[in-house]
């Protein structure tokens, strides 16, 4: 007899996590056995928890902060793309070893063509890119791989916007934070990829006068939804592109890995994650 698929999503903490909404709701629309469980695990136990959880009878799950660079360090094996972003957010078991992927860059880059339609990269050529964590290396290589010339990288630290341009120093150029407004009116796309913004952090407070008519300004926080930058780009009249898309679009390869189906990203499942962040807001 077998048993029904297990999944889970590893992060400490790890209780505001909206994947087991996600991968519930797809597991229901097909009709499909199997569960996809929240599970707390402290940094000084991750190495353990990696160790024995097929034992437990999962076959993988999602990693999300603070784990993402341990999770690269101890699977056995690694896609080409977690190998680029040197973070896993993805596990699954094959062959009875350990495998990790990184998801972020493809679930970034289909949020904009799901929004935008998949030409948006027609009339860009320069992206600036706000932050240079996690999330700025997942987005710039996104952004790199549509075949965008230019990435400028706007970053607090302006030593970490250096670093990232060891990516592909061609086309990438660090900024420093108070220099960014001057690299607006050559932006086609607008990224912001720090925690600004987002519930209990600071606003992001930016004149976006000077970005040209046709920019896009996305976020890569979902909650609020419509941040303070969304907001002012959307009363700039621009196009704007929220983070809820990247969430969603990310959690299709490792469904696709441990349930067997491939998904879909559907309004429904916007509306039922869009109602969550409205309820516990
Ligand atoms: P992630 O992996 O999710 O991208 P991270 O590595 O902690 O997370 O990166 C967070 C980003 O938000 C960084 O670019 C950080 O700037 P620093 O590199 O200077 O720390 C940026 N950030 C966080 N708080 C900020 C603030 N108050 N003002 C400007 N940038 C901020």
């Amino acid at each position: 007899m077998s048993t029904a698929p297990k999944a889970f999503v590893v992060g400490h903490p790890i209780k505001h996590s909206r994947s087991p909404l996600i991968h519930g709701y797809w597991l229901c629309e097909h009709g499909l056995k199997g569960s996809y469980e929240r599970v707390d695990v402290a940094p000084a136990d991750f190495a353990s928890f990696l160790r024995g959880f097929q034992g437990e009878g999962f076959r993988g799950g999602n990693v999300t902060i603070p784990h993402k660079q341990a999770a690269f360090q101890y699977a056995d094996a690694l896609t080409g793309r977690a190998k680029r972003l040197q973070a896993v957010n993805t596990l699954w078991i094959e062959d009875g070893r350990i495998h990790g992927d990184n998801t972020d860059e493809l679930g970034f880059i289909a949020s904009l063509d799901q929004a935008l339609g998949s030409d948006w990269d027609q009339a860009a050529r320069t992206a600036l890119v706000l932050g240079a964590g996690g999330a700025a290396r997942a987005v710039i290589a996104g952004l790199l791989d549509r075949g965008l010339e230019r990435v400028v990288v706007a970053n607090r630290t302006l030593e970490r916007a250096q670093e990232l341009t060891a990516f592909d120093p061609r086309r990438i150029e660090a900024a420093a934070w108070d220099k960014l407004t001057q690299a607006l009116p050559e932006a086609d796309l607008l990224v912001n990829t720090t925690s600004l913004g987002m519930d209990g952090q600071p606003p992001l407070i930016l004149d976006l006068i000077a970005l040209p008519d046709h920019a896009v300004v996305a976020d890569i926080v979902y909650v609020p939804l419509e941040t303070p930058l969304l907001a002012a780009a959307r009363a700039r009249g621009l196009r704007v592109v929220d983070g809820l898309g990247m969430l969603l679009h990310q959690a299709v390869p490792g469904f696709a890995r441990w349930f067997g189906v491939t998904p879909e990203v559907t309004p429904a499942l916007r509306a039922v994650i869009v109602a969550d962040i409205e309820r516990r807001a």
